[in-house]
């Protein structure tokens, strides 16, 4: 893999400033946040009121903690605009997220928000790798969605050349890869998987391709699938995070050369880990549920806003800013079976680590003799396709995830092509309980 990484001198620089510096800017931020929100957003003030807090009573980063949360029904609540700070007529952009139950959550945008966007989705490629005059391929999808449109104009914002392909037409985006020869991807990490899988329908040679880097976000996925890609394609693979409530992909990202965790962008987001169950901040470095408060967003400021995510806050490595560690799920993509929590990952983890068994799997969750149980459907590779290695390879994984997890499930190891592709963010779970 070729060696990548941004030199200090083209580095924004606060990302090597002090924590004194990077504190003293995030406490003025947020003092202007808190007011603009309070003073301009029906919602905030009523909220502030009743906490009994005033955006005056903080004077340092830790009284934060006693302003309310923001939760995503609040913003289906206001829905579409009820918590813009600004007139409509000053919002450049909309984005959406429909979820899985529900009213869209909508967020807003001020020309200036757009601007810091571009800037910081620039910062995350930067830190991936990626150079002025290089070309990203965008496969991630266009529309209401952030992951196109945000990483589209970050790709700009660097200097580099974006080729503005979005989700879906996979025979395409092979073509196109082989044919324009760029030097970064930024795509989902399981449709990278059905990239991966159309370069060998076509007799092409991934490792021979012209990518350098992948930038994948916007879902869960573990280390085990770094190394896949990684070894797949020759290339690297970095982690880039980011929510549409707080702006979409660039609110942390990984550095090339350490692969160690995303970086936030703590200059313009501030995170607290949080305890789930209690709302009470933990202590430092502990795992739980990830808090940000937004320190520069004018179209539509969130004050400590639950993602649900789960990680945990460690200090600094390539930048000055503290790092988030890889997210293992949300807290509610968590899957309760017979008491043990699991997520996704922990399957994905075991399933990746095994010869035989592609990287594609889903989960279907259902009641057997009033129990709770889990079926995993994964496929074999072409060359253990028979059925004699698919009982052994499905009695291999029954046996990991029992040993690692500690829950018996049941696994189908199906003929290759059986199992759902992903087009963008996978559906990883079935939940066929409730039906
Ligand atoms: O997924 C923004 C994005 C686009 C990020 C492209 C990265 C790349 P939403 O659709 O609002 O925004 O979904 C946000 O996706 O709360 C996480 O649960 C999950 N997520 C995003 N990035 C990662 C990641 C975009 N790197 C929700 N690792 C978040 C794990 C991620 N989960």
């Amino acid at each position: 893999m070729k060696e990548l990484g941004a030199r200090r001198e083209e580095l924004d620089p606060i990302e090597y400033a002090s924590r004194d510096e990077i504190e003293a800017l995030q406490l003025d931020r947020l003092k202007w946040s808190l007011h603009h929100a309070y003073q301009n957003v029906p919602f905030y003030k009523a909220r502030f009121d009743a906490a009994g807090v005033h955006p005056g009573d903080l004077t340092s980063l830790k009284d934060l903690a006693r302003f309310p949360f923001t939760m995503k029904s609040d913003l289906r609540d206001h829905y579409p605009f009820g918590l813009f700070a600004v007139p409509r007529s000053q919002i450049r952009r909309i984005h959406a997220s429909s979820g899985t139950t529900g009213r869209a959550t909508v967020v807003g945008y001020t020309a200036q928000d757009c601007e810091n966007f571009a800037d910081l989705v620039a910062r995350s490629l930067r830190a991936a790798g990626v150079r002025p005059g290089d070309m990203v391929h965008n496969a991630y999808g266009y529309g209401l969605f952030t992951g196109g449109l945000g990483a589209h104009h970050g790709i700009e914002r660097l200097g580099a050349t974006v080729i503005p392909m979005s989700g879906g037409q996979t025979t395409k985006q092979v073509t196109l890869i082989n044919d324009f020869q760029p030097q970064a991807i930024t795509v989902t990490p399981s449709y990278i998987l059905n990239i991966l899988e159309e370069f060998h329908s076509q007799g092409l040679d991934p490792r021979a391709s012209s990518l350098q880097v992948g930038i994948f976000g916007a879902e869960p996925w573990t280390n085990a699938m770094r190394a896949e890609i990684e070894q797949a394609f020759d290339m690297h693979a970095v982690d880039i995070y980011g929510l549409s409530e707080i702006m979409g992909p660039g609110v942390a990202n990984e550095c090339v050369e350490t692969k160690d965790g995303l970086h936030i962008w703590e200059d313009h987001f501030y995170p607290e880990i949080i305890s789930p169950e209690t709302g009470e901040p933990v202590a430092d470095g502990a795992r739980g549920e990830l808090v940000f408060t937004t320190l520069t967003k004018e179209g539509m400021p969130m004050i400590r806003y639950r993602t649900r995510d789960l990680t945990q806050l460690m200090p600094g490595t390539a930048r000055s800013m503290r790092r988030m560690a890889k997210i293992t799920g949300r807290s509610d993509d968590m899957m309760i079976l017979r008491g043990v929590n699991v997520f996704p990952t922990q399957i994905e983890e075991q399933l990746v680590a095994m010869d035989g068994l592609a990287p594609h799997f889903q989960i279907e969750l259902f009641h057997q003799d009033r129990r709770d149980a889990m079926r995993v459907h994964v496929e074999a590779t072409p060359e253990c396709a028979d059925e004699a290695s698919r009982q052994t390879l499905a009695i291999a994984l029954e046996r990991r995830i029992k040993d690692s997890v500690g829950l018996s499930t049941e696994v189908h190891v199906d003929l290759p092509g059986q199992v759902a592709r992903s087009q963008g963010k996978a559906v990883r779970v079935i939940d066929r309980r409730k039906a």
